[in-house]
C-alpha cells in the first residue's frame, strides 16, 4: 500500500540485511509513521504481545518470522529442534484467540521436520514464512473480488452503500490489502460510492487510529462513530451492510472477533442488516465447533480500559479516565454465534456460516 508516495508492506525481510524482520509500528499510527526492527525472537514476541504488530493474519506472519529468527539464534551447542519447539510454544502463547499464530507457527514448524539438515533450516524457515506472506496477500486481494460483488449488489439501491466496520480489517493487520478493507477499496476504485461508519473499538481504538488512518490514505469517505452509535445508525436504516474480521472461526460459523463485534450482530440481527464476517481461511478453525466454549478469548491488562492513549503537544501519551482505584476487566474478544452472520466472505468466496457450506469450501481443514 502506498504511504506518502511510497509502498509498504505490512511486515517485511529487511532488503540489505536477511537478518532482520520489519513491520510498520501500529502503536505509533496514525500520529507518527515508523517502522520496527525485529532480530530476536523475543522481539517478535514484544511486539506481538504490545499490539506494535496486532490483527490476526500478520500476528501469524510475524509468528512465522519468529520461527525463522529462532534460527538463526541457534549456536554450535543448541538442540536444534528442541530449541525451534520452545520458541515455537513461546511464540503461540503470545496472544491465545486469533488462530492464524498457532496456524503459522504450525506450519513453518512441519516444513522444518527432522529431515531437514541442520544448515538450512533457516532458509527453509524463511522461505516458509516468505511463503506465508505471499499467499495471505493473494488470499486478501480475492477476498476483495469477492466482498466487491456483495457490495456491487447493494450499491444497486443505495447510494452510498454505508458500511460498518469494527476493530481493523484493514491492510495493516491483514497483509497488504486487508480483508474488510480490501473490497471496500476495489469499490472506490469502480466508482461504486461507498462510505464507511468507523467503530472507534475502545479500548485500544484500532478503529479510530488505524482503519479512520488507512481509508484517509485511500481516499476513501468514512466516519468515526463512538462503540455504541452503530445500533442507533442501523434503526434509522443508515447502515447497508456490516463487514468486520475474525481471529478465529469454528466449523460452524462461529466467530471470534474484538470485543464489541456480537453487539453489532444482535443490533444487524434486530434491523434486518446483512453481517458478513470477512477472513482468509488462516483464521478457520475447523478442529473446533462451538465458539462460546471451545474459543480462548484473551483478557489484557485492566489498565488499557482504565485510560485513553492518544495525542497532545506533540507525543502520544495516555490519560487515566476513571477513579485510580476502580477495578475493571478487558477481554479482547467476543463470540458472534453463526445465527447472527448472514455470510463468511473468504479468498474462495462466500458461504453460508454453517459447517456443510464451510466443508465444501475448505474441505482440507476438516481432514
Ligand atoms: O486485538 P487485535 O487488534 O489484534 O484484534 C483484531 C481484531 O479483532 C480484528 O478485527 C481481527 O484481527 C480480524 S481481521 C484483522
Amino acid at each position: 500500500m502506498l504511504v506518502g508516495g511510497k509502498n509498504y508492506k505490512s511486515i517485511w525481510l529487511d532488503e540489505s540485511n536477511p537478518e532482520i524482520v520489519r513491520a510498520i509500528d501500529q502503536q505509533k499510527l496514525p500520529f507518527f509513521f515508523e517502522i520496527r526492527e525485529m532480530r530476536t525472537v523475543d522481539d517478535i514476541f514484544y511486539a506481538i504481545k504490545e499490539m506494535i504488530i496486532r490483527g490476526a493474519p500478520v500476528i501469524g506472519a510475524a509468528g512465522a518470522f519468529g520461527i525463522y529468527l529462532a534460527t538463526l539464534e541457534m549456536t554450535a551447542t543448541t538442540n536444534p529442534h528442541l530449541h525451534l519447539e520452545n520458541a515455537a510454544r513461546y511464540l503461540i502463547s503470545c496472544r491465545p484467540t486469533a488462530v492464524n499464530l498457532s496456524w503459522a507457527v504450525n506450519y513453518i514448524m512441519e516444513k522444518l521436520n527432522k529431515n531437514v539438515p541442520e544448515y538450512s533450516l533457516s532458509a527453509t524457515a524463511l522461505q516458509a514464512a516468505l511463503e506465508i506472506c505471499e499467499k495471505e496477500e493473494e488470499n486478501c486481494r480475492q477476498i476483495g473480488t469477492h466482498g466487491l460483488e456483495v457490495i456491487k449488489e447493494i450499491s444497486k439501491i443505495k447510494n452510498p452503500v454505508n458500511i460498518l466496520t469494527h476493530c481493523n480489517a484493514g491492510w495493516l493487520a491483514c497483509i497488504d490489502y486487508g480483508t474488510v478493507t480490501s473490497s471496500i477499496y476495489l469499490a472506490h476504485e469502480k466508482g461504486i460510492p461507498v462510505h464507511v461508519w468507523v467503530d472507534e473499538t475502545r479500548p485500544l481504538n484500532q478503529g479510530a487510529r488505524l482503519t479512520a488512518w488507512e481509508l484517509g490514505q485511500a481516499g476513501v469517505p468514512h466516519t468515526l462513530i463512538s462503540d455504541n452509535t452503530g445500533g442507533h445508525l442501523m434503526q434509522h436504516g443508515m447502515v447497508d451492510i456490516v463487514m468486520v474480521g475474525s481471529d478465529r472461526t469454528t466449523s460452524k460459523g462461529d466467530v471470534a472477533n474484538k470485543i464489541g463485534t456480537y453487539l453489532k450482530a444482535l443490533a444487524a440481527s434486530e434491523n434486518n442488516v446483512p453481517f458478513y464476517s470477512v477472513f482468509p481461511s488462516s483464521s478457520l478453525d475447523a478442529s473446533i465447533s462451538d465458539g462460546m466454549t471451545e474459543i480462548t478469548v484473551e483478557e489484557r491488562d485492566p489498565e488499557e480500559v482504565k485510560n485513553v492513549t492518544g495525542f497532545s503537544g506533540g507525543k502520544i501519551g495516555s490519560v487515566l479516565i476513571c477513579p485510580e482505584n476502580t477495578k475493571a476487566v478487558n477481554y479482547g474478544f467476543d463470540i458472534t454465534p453463526a445465527k447472527y452472520i448472514t455470510g463468511l466472505i473468504t479468498e474462495k468466496g462466500i458461504c453460508k456460516p454453517a459447517e456443510k457450506d464451510i466443508k465444501k469450501m475448505f474441505p482440507d481443514k476438516f481432514n
